[in-house]
C-alpha cells in the first residue's frame, strides 16, 4: 500500500504536476488583466523559495506588495534590495516601485539561485552571489562577508523567510549590514518567526492538531532548542541543523534594532502561531533612524 502511495504521489507531483503547471500558467496568463507584476512567475519546475505553488506564489507577491506600498511616502524609483532573494518571489512584488530610474538588486548564498534569477528575469534586475557561509544553504562558504555595497545607498531592503534561517551571530552581522546600506529613513521589511506572547498561547494549545492557517502539525512550530547556546535564538528539535527554522525572542529583537538604529514601524503578526493575520510568518517594518 505504501509503495501504490508513493508511486501515486510521484506521478501526480512529478510528472503531471510538473507538465501541466507550465501549460497552466501559459494560458492563465494571457488572462491577467490588473496584476502585470504576476507575469514573470516561472513555471513549477523553476519555482523555488519557501513557497512552490503557483496559486501562493501570486498570493504571498499580492500581500508583499500591500504592505510594502502602504508603508512607503515616495513609491517609484527606489533602490531595493531583497535579502535572499531565492528564485526571485520578491522581485515580482516590487518590481513596480523600482520604474525607469531605480534599480533591484538580489543577493543570495546560493549561487544556483543567482544563476537561475540571472538567466529568468530581464536584465535591468542585479543579481549578485554572496560567499557566506549558512549551515544549512551554503555549508561550504566562508563566513560574514560583508555586503560590497556602499552606506546610505538603498531606500528598502527586503528579505522573506530569511533571517528565519539565520542564526545569532549572521543575524546580528546582517541587521547590521541592513541598517549600514538603508539610506536614512529607508525602510526594511523582514519577516521573522517572533517567539511573543502570542507564541505563549499558542504553546498552551493542542500541538499535536493540525494548523488552521497552514498544511502542518502545529508540533512543526514548537522552538525548543536553543541554537548554538544562545539565550535568544531557537529552532526546533525536528531538525539538526538549526537554519533549517530559526526564530526569535524580544530580547533579541530589540538588542538588534536598538543597537543598529532601526526603529519599528509596525509589526504583521504571522498566522504560523495560529493568531489571523496578512502572513505566515512575522513581518516587521523597520526605519533607519539618525
Ligand atoms: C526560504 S528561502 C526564501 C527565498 C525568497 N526570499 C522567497 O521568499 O522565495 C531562504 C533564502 O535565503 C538564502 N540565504 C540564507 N542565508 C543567507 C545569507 N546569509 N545571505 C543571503 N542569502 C541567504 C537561501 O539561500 C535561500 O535562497
Amino acid at each position: 500500500m505504501k509503495i501504490l502511495n508513493k508511486i501515486k504521489n510521484f506521478l501526480l507531483f512529478n510528472i503531471f504536476y510538473k507538465v501541466l503547471d507550465p501549460i497552466y500558467i501559459f494560458l492563465d496568463k494571457r488572462h491577467i488583466r490588473r496584476s502585470k507584476n504576476l507575469q514573470m512567475i516561472p513555471a513549477a519546475f523553476l519555482r523555488r523559495g519557501g513557497a512552490y505553488s503557483y496559486a501562493e506564489w501570486s498570493y504571498i507577491i499580492g500581500i508583499l506588495h500591500t504592505i510594502i506600498e502602504n508603508n512607503l511616502i515616495n513609491k517609484s524609483n527606489l533602490k531595493i534590495l531583497d535579502v535572499g532573494c531565492g528564485g526571485g518571489l520578491v522581485l515580482n512584488a516590487v518590481n513596480e516601485f523600482v520604474g525607469k530610474n531605480g534599480s533591484y538588486t538580489g543577493i543570495d548564498v546560493m549561487k544556483s539561485e543567482i544563476d537561475f534569477c540571472k538567466k529568468h528575469y530581464p536584465k535591468k534586475f542585479n543579481f549578485v552571489h554572496v560567499e557566506t557561509k549558512n549551515n544549512y544553504y551554503s555549508p561550504n562558504q566562508e563566513k560574514n562577508i560583508a555586503w560590497k555595497f556602499s552606506n546610505d545607498s538603498f531606500d528598502i531592503v527586503t528579505a522573506l523567510s530569511v533571517w528565519t534561517h539565520l542564526n545569532e551571530v549572521d543575524s546580528k552581522f546582517y541587521i547590521n549590514e541592513v541598517s549600514r546600506v538603508l539610506k536614512i529613513n529607508g525602510k526594511a521589511f523582514i519577516s521573522f518567526f517572533s517567539l511573543d506572547n502570542d507564541y505563549e498561547n499558542f504553546l498552551k494549545k493542542d500541538l499535536n492538531l493540525k494548523s488552521n492557517f497552514h498544511n502542518q502539525t502545529r508540533l512543526q512550530y514548537v522552538y525548543n532548542e536553543r541554537a548554538y547556546d544562545s539565550n535568544n535564538w531557537f529552532y526546533p528539535s525536528w531538525t539538526k541543523v538549526p537554519e533549517r527554522a530559526i526564530a526569535v525572542n524580544h530580547t533579541a529583537l530589540k538588542d538588534m534594532f536598538e543597537k543598529s538604529n532601526l526603529r519599528i514601524i509596525k509589526h504583521y503578526k504571522g498566522t504560523w502561531k495560529e493568531v489571523p493575520g496578512v502572513f505566515f510568518q512575522d513581518i516587521f517594518v523597520l526605519e533607519k533612524i539618525l
